[in-house]
């Protein structure tokens, strides 16, 4: 979700500002995403980088966080919306954190099993730092002699990333033209096909949306084979 701050200036208004413009976007995707039977969304909504903005812009981005939760768990549940979060919230003032794992128990038990889509929500997630973990856990696991190095396979590996039971992402949207990975999914992306907007993510309608899922549906995935 880029471009928040862009349209601030544009709009001659605070970054904070653009990111409060950029919550509707937000709803809107799901709503629609969950309406046309997409399973999985994810949203890359706090970098690892973007710990580096200054503390003011940090916790604005925080405030608007748990206003979103608050706001939204009962929505999400009322329409079988699961909650999942990839990263490390550890880093996360508590008060965040709770609000979180709140919002995540509570649509895992309100969708029972039976929901209609999974949004994730990408919080101080880094691609790199998501292959570092894995890779600190499994060698720990080495160390422990509860697994061989012959068992790590491409499935294996995936088994311990943070999305160990979600689907590689099939689409990748890139709001305000920017032609760059900037450390997301970098595994899981592998085979993803790319789409990118000039849109500024508060500017984000369904009807870009749409335009990007037909796209995609489009495409013609071949996985590195002929046919
Ligand atoms: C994306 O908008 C929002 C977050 C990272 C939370 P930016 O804040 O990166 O917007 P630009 O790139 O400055 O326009
Ligand atoms: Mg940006």
């Amino acid at each position: 979700m880029d471009g928040n701050g862009r349209w601030a200036r544009s709009h001659r208004l605070s970054r904070i500002a653009g990111h409060r413009a950029g919550v509707k976007p937000i709803r809107m995707v799901v709503k629609t995403a969950r309406e046309i039977g997409v399973e999985f969304l994810t949203l890359f909504a706090f970098s690892t980088e973007n710990k580096k903005r200054p503390k003011r812009e940090v916790e604005a981005l925080f405030t608007l966080l748990k206003h979103f939760l608050r706001h939204e768990t009962k929505n999400l549940i009322k329409n079988k919306i699961r909650l999942k979060v990839i990263g490390d919230i550890e880093w996360f003032p508590e008060s965040v954190q709770k609000e979180i794992k709140k919002t995540v128990d509570a649509t895992e038990r309100g969708s029972a099993g039976a929901h209609g889509l999974t949004l994730i929500l990408a919080l101080n997630y880094g691609g790199r730092q998501d292959i570092i973990q894995a890779c600190q856990r499994i060698t720990k696991e080495i160390q422990r002699r509860e697994i061989t190095p012959s068992e790590i396979d491409e499935k294996f590996f995936s088994g311990y990333l943070y999305t160990r039971d979600l689907p590689d992402p099939d689409l990748l949207i890139r709001t305000s033209n920017e032609y760059r990975i900037s450390n997301f999914l970098l595994w899981q992306l592998s085979y993803a096909e790319i789409w990118v907007t000039p849109v500024l993510w508060p500017d984000f309608t369904k009807s870009v949306f749409l335009e990007a899922l037909i796209s995609y549906q489009n495409r013609k995935r071949r996985f590195g084979m002929v046919k």
